[in-house]
């Protein structure tokens, strides 16, 4: 797929260094309707286990890893679902050992977790 806009760089212009190494925004979106989300599929707990895992293991913080919240990312066939930047690796997980292999693999030491990618044509 092309896009109009070119690709974002993975470090700012000015060789600054970015104020969190990498980021994992977890979709925590839950839909009243009843339709499929990422909160009907227990997404609180992915991210509460990541958190509580990238905390533990120390690297918690500026210049090493935000764990955060999100709403709706807008792949929810894939749901639950997690991003990862600067990389913009997309996961999938089942169970709080995918989130625990995440954590150790790619927030650790930047090895992505190729069982756990979400395919490149899943979307809403
Ligand atoms: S509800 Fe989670 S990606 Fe849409």
């Amino acid at each position: 797929m092309t896009t109009p806009y070119p690709p974002a760089p993975e470090r700012p212009a000015s060789g600054q260094k970015p104020y969190f190494e990498r980021h994992i925004f977890f979709c925590l979106n839950a839909r009243a309707s009843g339709e499929e989300c990422c909160a009907s599929h227990d997404a609180q707990a992915g991210f509460d286990r990541c958190k509580q895992q990238v905390k533990a293991a120390g690297f918690s913080g500026p210049g090493q890893v935000r764990v955060n919240k999100s709403g709706c990312l807008d792949r929810c066939a894939a749901g639950p679902v997690a991003v990862v930047y600067p990389e913009g690796v997309w996961y999938s997980y089942v169970d709080l050992q995918d989130i625990d292999e995440i954590v150790e693999s790619h927030l650790k030491n930047g090895q992505v977790v190729q069982r756990l990618l979400v395919a490149a044509d899943v979307g809403r």
